[in-house]
């Protein structure tokens, strides 16, 4: 069963066929990679909105060379942490993108865990439902949630927007949120080629209204590349790629290795 309800009336949604119909009969086509759409046709702001194709590929190509591996270890960690007393619990990726963190997240908590994740790209949600096929996704937007109030026991937003009002609605009391943002040195000596003088990135680490910090963690390691190809899709993934003209792209692909300087900071704030 899904958890998302209808966007249009919020009520529940029933599986007929290839079809969710809620009851008041909207219908939404479970599309060939089991996926739902959910994003109505006139909250959307361009044709195509969120991540397009060639950054979802860049990423999906980067994330499989495992360089982002201690932070789906670390995320996957805490919520195990946090979720160890629980027999059931429902998980929201927010903005899972290609749902790399989202899989990770479904390999490494208790297999009656409902996992799910939400994107407005269309074409992050086509990677993700193609490839992992055990978790619920869906292509909305993270401002307005097909998600009943309080059906949360996590929510995860790595790198992604919400908005603080729906955080507040869709949480349980007592549930938990984790976000992770990049910390000041995050891709430092990418950055360094780009800017003449690099800010080191602003950290905003104050709680959501209604909730408590209870955990902050700062995960820091250097990252070994030797293939053009992975720092290329590295680049391509961020967005600053469009920084990088001929020349500077040329200078940094003649270096050969490269050790770039990853840098998260994870949070865990508690429902009150
Ligand atoms: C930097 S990516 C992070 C993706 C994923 N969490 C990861 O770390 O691999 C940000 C994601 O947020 C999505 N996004 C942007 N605006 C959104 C919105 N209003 N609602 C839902 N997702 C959105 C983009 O499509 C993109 O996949
Ligand atoms: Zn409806």
């Amino acid at each position: 069963m899904t958890p998302f309800i209808c966007p249009l009336c919020q009520t529940k949604l029933q599986r007929i066929h290839n079809t969710q119909i809620c009851a008041n009969n909207h219908h939404f086509d479970i599309a060939k990679e089991g996926y739902l759409n959910l994003l109505p046709v006139n909250a959307k702001n361009s044709k195509n909105p969120g991540d397009n194709k060639e950054m979802i590929s860049a990423r999906r190509a980067f994330l499989n060379s495992d360089g982002y591996l201690p932070l789906a270890e670390k995320v996957s960690e805490l919520v195990n942490e946090y979720l160890a007393d629980y027999d059931q619990a429902e998980i929201l990726d927010l903005g899972c993108g290609e749902g790399y963190y989202t899989a990770s997240l479904a390999a490494r908590l208790p297999e009656q865990f409902m996992i799910n994740g939400l994107d407005i790209s269309k074409v992050a949600i086509r990677y993700a439902a193609k490839r992992y096929k055990n978790i619920n996704f869906c292509v909305a937007s993270a401002y307005d949630v097909p998600l009943a109030d309080n059906s949360l026991d996590a929510l995860i937003r790595i790198y992604a927007p919400s908005l603080e009002s729906e955080l507040q609605r869709l949480i349980k009391s007592n549930g938990y949120l984790l976000t992770v943002t990049p910390a000041p040195r995050h891709l430092f000596q990418l950055r360094e080629k780009i800017y003449l003088q690099v800010n080191e990135h602003a950290e905003d680490n104050s709680a959501p209204c209604g909730f408590n910090k209870i955990k902050q963690v700062n995960l820091n390691y250097l990252l070994n590349i030797d293939s053009p190809a992975i720092l290329q899709n590295l680049i391509n993934m961020t967005p600053f790629a469009w920084k990088f003209n001929e020349q500077k792209m040329l200078d940094l692909l003649a270096e050969k290795h490269w050790e770039i300087e990853c840098d998260f900071n994870i949070e865990v704030y508690q429902k009150e």
